[in-house]
């Protein structure tokens, strides 16, 4: 039996949690044991975490799988719960929103305020006739007027589909049919870069005239929120300004009570590769796991820290862990509406000094942006608030996890890796961070109450110190329920493969190490073979990224009349090594360190020193259009890059 990918980095740093945090942590080492038996342990989580309006009976409905059903029999409402009961609860004076705009400008939202506001909208939207079920799509951006608009759509009982305010007026439009939105609300524009990018005219272009292409848009109605100040067209009889009707609006709105596996959301994920697909997520389930995982992961404790997570709320991360999770646990939390870099490159860290953030999750691109910058941009700024920081969206090289912990972290904060996806709603495999003893670069250990492994092809369990595929091996609270109006794709995409033993499959290849540590290494599609050794991406561009020179770097497997593909390395350098040294000779000293650190197997054929890489709009490098350069065809689909120059300028970097 062949292993699925070989194994070729060794890390021996470990960092246990500093002595005051694990004593006053929030997730303790006893909660590994009291989840022996999951769904028990689920129910207990679900009646902690969650005000039921109708108790739950049942706690996992498995009996049509994939379909899984979590405390079916259950009621609630998910906006309630991120609400009303913490001013009930007397919290009502306390901050929920940092909001901070690109521009500098500040509010401050206390939860009060914030119930105040999607009562408010909730009263719109019903009076544009939205009902439970019903789509409504967001395209907004980050600013507190998105989380207004989800929890009012949530506290309906309709479903929301949010579109990243970056897709463009085709990508809208393809989500908002596949979803039949009956709704939109976005806003005039929003600051990105030091300007304003302009929003309604892309839900303009997304709904207008098809001329006979296609059916006419299902949306009735487009709610408009004023930001940018830009001029836009105005259609009477569709389009409503938010500050016309949302103060107008009657402040009293009672919350209905939904079943617990009423629809939340439809995201659509674009990926890397392929046709986006709805992923669909439920009240009950999704909300527990959100909840439960932000408290333990994040060592939440609401009346004291300042969390800040900075993915988009068009995301998954910033579904879960700027919205739902944060708001039902009483979180306060920045909000920031602009660009790392805008209007300075210390922008996010000045934030952190401003507002005393304690908890910290971005994801590794980010990082190694800033390693690429140099580390006195930071260091100009007091980070010492910060207490626990969290990855997420891709492997993170030891080397960047190094630098976020000592850089960003003072050398203490504990970092927690987090690895999760669109489908799975919530933190699959994290440390605990005032349990685990932490190793840079591996994700470790399934959260309590979650079931993974790494198998080999045929479902077997691959053992430590082995590579294999991950999967999940019991149903979660918070798994996808399906694919938007496409159940085989579903069924297909990620039940099909491991069917015999019912596994979840999410793509990623991973390994197990000596101590049984989950790492992640890249997703399967982009394992290379050479020589008959399967390599993952991750453990070569860790390597590189290990050398002084780089910041950033990208492998890929490109055909090999002698090797059958060959490792094909793109790298970006720090700008703190270009000071210093010419980077002449520098693609060949990285070749023989890839070499000398993991093995010549691993050494790259070709080096190639570039200035950006290729990366979605949620910053994950895409390998595919890589490989089209390194094995010299014309570069393939663009439309999923955040900026599409930047395959021109490698294509003629590379040449
Ligand atoms: C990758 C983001 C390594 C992985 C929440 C997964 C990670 C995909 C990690 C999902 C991590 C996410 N370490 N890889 N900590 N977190 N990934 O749907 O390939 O945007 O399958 O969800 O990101 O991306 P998505």
């Amino acid at each position: 039996m062949t292993n699925p990918i070989d194994h070729l980095l060794h890390e021996n740093r470990r960092f246990a949690p500093p002595e005051q945090f694990a004593a006053d942590a929030v997730a303790t080492a006893d909660l590994y044991a009291r989840a022996a038996d999951p769904e028990v342990f689920w129910a207990e989580r679900a009646r902690e975490t969650i005000d039921w309006r109708t108790p739950f009976t049942e706690v996992l409905d498995w009996s049509n799988p994939p379909f899984a059903r979590w405390f079916a029999d259950g009621e609630l409402n998910v906006a309630y719960n991120c609400l009303d009961r913490h001013v009930d609860a007397g919290h009502g004076d306390r901050v929920a929103l940092l909001w901070e705009g690109e521009p500098g400008d500040e509010r401050r939202i206390t939860y009060a305020e914030l119930t105040d506001e999607v009562k408010r909208v909730a009263n719109v939207l019903i009076g544009f006739g939205v009902e439970p079920g019903d789509r409504v799509a967001v395209y907004l951006p980050m600013i507190p007027e998105a989380v207004a608009a989800m929890l009012a759509v949530a506290r309906v009982g309709a479903v929301h589909s949010v579109v990243f305010g970056g897709f463009s007026a085709d990508s809208l439009r393809a989500r908002i049919d596949d979803a039949g939105a009956k709704v939109v609300i976005t806003a005039d524009g929003g600051y990105r870069k030091g300007k304003v990018s302009p929003l309604k005219p892309a839900v303009d272009a997304a709904l207008a005239d098809r001329g006979g292409q296609g059916p006419q848009a299902s949306v009735e109605r487009v709610l408009v929120v004023r930001r940018g100040g830009n001029d836009v067209e105005w259609m009477p009889e569709r389009d409503v300004w938010w500050h016309d009707v949302v103060p107008a609006a009657s402040g009293d709105h009672e919350a209905p009570a939904f079943e617990a596996e009423h629809p939340l959301f439809v995201l659509y994920t674009s990926g890397t590769t392929g046709r986006p697909k709805g992923i669909l997520h439920t009240s009950g389930g999704y909300l527990t796991q959100s909840a439960y995982t932000h408290r333990a992961v994040f060592d939440l404790h609401p009346e004291s820290d300042v969390y800040w997570c900075t993915a988009d709320v068009g995301w998954i991360t910033g579904h879960t862990y700027v919205v739902y999770g944060p708001l039902a646990n009483g979180a306060t939390q920045v909000l920031y509406e602009g660009t790392p870099d805008s209007p300075h490159p210390g922008r996010w860290w000045e934030i952190i000094e401003k507002y005393g953030v304690t908890s910290f999750y971005t994801a590794p691109t980010a990082i190694r942006s800033f390693m690429k910058i140099g580390r006195t941009v930071p260091q100009s700024f007091d980070l010492s608030s910060l207490r626990v920081l969290g990855s997420v969206g891709e492997p993170i090289n030891p080397e960047a996890w190094m630098w976020y912990r000592e850089v960003i972290g003072g050398g203490t904060a504990p970092i927690v890796d987090t690895w999760w996806q669109t489908e799975t709603g919530a933190i699959m495999i994290s440390a605990l961070p005032g349990v685990t003893e932490t190793k840079p670069g591996s994700a470790q250990v399934p959260m309590p109450g979650i079931s993974v492994d790494v198998v080999d092809e045929q479902g077997q369990h691959v053992g430590n110190d082995a590579g294999g595929l991950l999967v999940a091996t019991k149903p979660w609270p918070s798994m996808l329920r399906g694919i938007w109006g496409d159940p085989e794709r579903f069924v297909e995409t990620y039940w099909e493969k491991f069917a015999a033993q019912g596994y979840y499959f999410a793509g990623d290849g991973a390994r197990r190490d000596e101590d049984g540590d989950i790492w992640l290494l890249g997703r399967v599609d982009d394992v290379m073979n050479v020589s008959g050794h399967r390599l993952s991406t991750a453990e070569i561009e860790s390597a590189l990224v290990a050398h002084e020179a780089t910041a950033e770097a990208a492998v890929v497997g490109a055909a090999d009349e002698t090797t059958g593909q060959a490792v094909v390395a793109f790298v970006v350098l720090k700008q703190s090594y270009l000071d210093r040294h010419s980077p002449d000779g520098l693609a060949k000293d990285l070749r023989v360190w890839v070499g000398d650190q993991i093995g010549p197997i691993a050494r790259p054929r070709d080096v190639y020193i570039v200035g950006e890489l290729p990366k979605t709009r949620s910053g994950k490098i895409m390998r595919r259009l890589l490989r089209d350069v390194a094995e010299g065809r014309e570069v393939g689909d663009t439309t999923t890059l955040a900026d599409a120059a930047v395959m021109n300028v490698i294509s003629a970097q590379v040449r």
